[in-house]
């Protein structure tokens, strides 16, 4: 294991109103495939993992995260658990731009980082939340390393590398549009795009005006070259944690489920997320009923299937039936819990 070191402080953390604060605390270490930097919120508890974020392309680990962590229903979340916030190598607020030829770490390498993190918090358990480039991240760390995966939240998850038409259209794309275009595409549907709201304009200056728009495009290639997670029902490769799958209702193309869905629910539909996650942690033991909101509560009872995580899935859409604010469905612990939001 390479020699790890610690070489940033303090950042703070905007309160919400009547919260008190938690300490955040961003760190660095090193590993054979680069400097990864992270930052942790709140403090450990005891036989409780900690919950491990991964954000996808184009974002940092605030971008993406923020509006969830700081909704105020997580809060009741969130305080059972520390949290430790990674940025794929050079996506950190004030990274410099990697010098012409770096060779960014591949998909596979992002997640053999992760167990350098956790040596060095002497954290032995995750619970890993992961949108688009950073839920292949966590499947692939939790597929290496399944003992240490209590379970898997995954958000816009496409386990499958580019197939041979992926390639002909994004090389297609590239001659007409931008890096900073591609990457929008990639977050968001074109209805959202051309809706153009004001959450699109904020994402879109980000992206646009990334000082590290340089090292951004090396995520995403990296992202682009992936290779097959290889997930198969019943098979040798499978997720052995439960997993909370989710697709947001902005996908272009519902069927191609955990492909490129666009949408970013944790943006968008912080409540109904949280509320899912709720459900989740409750499965695995880790939420009391009576931290339940009422609406949860009067829910449970009508949640009834599961789906296996493979490029086949069937989707259970049960309670789209049956509740207007989205679809969700779960099944008994080891399985996955599907989300549409
Ligand atoms: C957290 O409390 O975990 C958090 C706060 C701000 C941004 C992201 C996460």
């Amino acid at each position: 294991m390479a020699e790890l070191q610690e070489v940033q402080i303090t950042e703070e953390k905007p309160l919400l109103p009547g919260q008190t604060p938690e300490a955040a605390k961003t760190h660095s270490v090193e590993t054979p495939y680069g400097s990864v930097t992270f930052t942790v919120y709140g403090t450990p508890k005891p036989k409780r993992p900690a919950i491990l974020t991964y954000h996808d392309v184009g974002l940092n680990y605030k971008s993406c995260f923020q509006p969830l962590f700081q909704f105020g229903d997580m809060q009741e979340i969130i305080q059972n658990f520390v949290r430790v916030h990674v940025d794929a190598p050079g996506m950190e607020e004030g990274a410099p731009v990697f010098p012409l030829g770096y060779q960014y770490p591949s998909l596979d390498q992002l997640a053999d980082m992760i167990p350098c993190i956790l040596q060095y918090l002497n954290f032995s358990t995750i619970i890993g939340v992961g949108v688009g480039a950073g839920a292949y991240v966590l499947s692939r760390y939790a597929l290496n390393h399944p003992d240490t995966v209590e379970g898997l939240v995954l958000i816009n998850i496409d386990p499958n590398a580019k197939g041979w038409m992926d390639w002909a259209a994004h090389k297609l794309t590239g001659l007409t549009s931008s890096v900073s275009e591609m990457i929008l595409g990639h977050l968001f549907s074109q209805e959202e795009l051309s809706r153009n709201s004001e959450l699109i304009q904020k994402y879109r200056n980000i992206i646009t005006h990334a000082p590290n728009l340089e090292n951004i495009e090396l995520y995403w290639n990296s992202y682009n070259n992936r290779r097959d997670l290889n997930f198969e029902r019943g098979g040798d490769i499978t997720l052995k944690c439960p997993v909370m799958l989710v697709v947001g209702d902005q996908a272009p193309h519902e069927d191609a489920v955990m492909a490129d869905s666009g949408g970013q629910p944790q943006l968008t539909q912080p409540g109904k997320l949280t509320e899912a996650f709720k459900y989740f942690l409750q499965g695995m033991g880790y939420m009391a009923s009576s931290c339940m909101t009422r609406l949860s509560r009067s829910r449970t009872a009508s949640l009834t299937s599961a789906a296996s995580i493979d490029g086949n899935r069937s989707r259970s859409r049960t309670l789209s039936q049956s509740s207007e604010s989205g679809t969700l469905s779960s099944g008994p612990p080891g399985h996955t819990m599907e989300v549409s939001c």
